[in-house]
């Protein structure tokens, strides 16, 4: 594929897996730095891009664009959220809105049932009490008793890429799937052994509920203290989505007064968890920092897929068919 040698692209964080070296052949600043870069440090250095390839941490809005100039064909996002871009500012000035896709949904499906098996079984707790040399007595018959996972109901909530991965490994366990979707999905139903339910009933069947949307303003704060309390006393609620699907305030007042049993999650409404959070000090809370899809092969897998779109779009001489489109973008002038 020919390329214009001398586009310029930004990406904003270091990336494993072979971003960089693909696109050697253009002007590439990279933020070397671990933190993200600041907004400032993005209104600078988006100025007179082609290409941005940014991270779901990065706001990419109207003020972005003004400062890159209009020369700007594409954002590539390294994630499967791209709630983070202006999508509708972008289409409208004929930007590429790219993003990873189905490339993490085994990842985020695998670090889902660490999560379910970790609250239910106690593997946090119990890996504590072996450190702090609490385990005195030896096998014991009640010893950190848990809850089943085999054989138990699980709720998944959006029943898209990752919900389906997580029904195929809630099948490998035994349980019952439970489904609520936007839109009811037969051929899913079919191959994964789920059933669709409205919410309510969902919330008030499921021993597990696990969260797989995408957030937008429908499914913003969609798990709220009303919704919370119609969960069983018993159930865990699971979270590897975005942390605002459910309103963090009410899922900490729930917990505490055991409305439910205790939660699993990998994403928080602000990111990273700040340390006056109520969660931190919850003994029936497993807290993750928002790996949901960090396995050496997703990464690395989801920087070749960013880094492809960018070459699809600054190919000289073709019509641009990124294969993880966001937007189909307007034509530019
Ligand atoms: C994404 O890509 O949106 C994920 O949350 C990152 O793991």
């Amino acid at each position: 594929m020919a390329h214009v040698g001398n586009n310029k692209v930004y990406i904003t964080r270091k990336l494993p897996g072979p971003a960089l070296e693909m696109l050697q052949e253009f002007d590439v600043t990279l933020h070397k730095r671990q933190e993200p870069p600041t907004r400032k440090e993005i209104l600078k250095n988006v100025a007179g891009k082609d290409a941005i390839l940014c991270m779901l941490s990065d706001k990419i809005d109207k003020e972005v664009m003004d400062a890159a100039g209009p020369q700007l064909k594409i954002i590539s996002s390294y994630s499967t959220g791209f709630e983070h871009i202006d999508v509708a500012e972008a289409t409208k000035r004929g930007i590429y809105v790219t993003y990873t896709s189905d490339i993490l949904a085994e990842a985020t499906a695998d670090i889902t049932f660490a999560l379910i098996l970790a609250c239910a079984r106690n593997v946090v707790a119990g890996d504590r009490m072996v450190r702090q040399k609490k385990w005195k007595v030896g096998w014991m018959p009640d010893l950190l008793l848990g809850q089943n996972v085999h054989g138990a109901t699980i709720g998944i909530v959006g029943l898209g890429k990752i919900g389906s991965a997580v029904a195929r490994r809630a099948r490998g366990f035994g349980m019952e799937i439970l489904y609520h979707s936007r839109r009811r999905n037969e051929a899913a139903e079919q191959e994964l052994g789920a059933r669709y339910a409205d919410l309510d009933y969902l919330l008030a069947q499921s021993d597990f509920v696990t969260i797989h949307t995408t957030l937008n303003d429908a499914s913003r704060h969609l798990v709220n203290s009303e919704r919370l309390q119609k969960m069983k006393r018993t159930a865990f609620f699971i979270n590897t989505a975005r942390g605002a699907v459910v309103n963090e305030r009410d899922l900490a007042a729930a917990l505490k007064k055991g409305i439910i049993a205790g939660a699993g999650l990998d994403v928080f409404e602000k990111e990273p968890l700040g340390g006056k959070s109520p969660l931190l000090a919850m003994k029936n809370v497993v807290l993750l920092p928002h790996i949901g899809s960090a396995d050496r092969m997703t990464r690395s897998k989801m920087a070749e897929v960013a880094a492809k779109s960018i070459l699809d779009v600054l190919a000289e001489g073709k019509e641009p068919d990124p294969k993880f489109l966001v937007n189909p973008p307007a034509k530019r002038r």
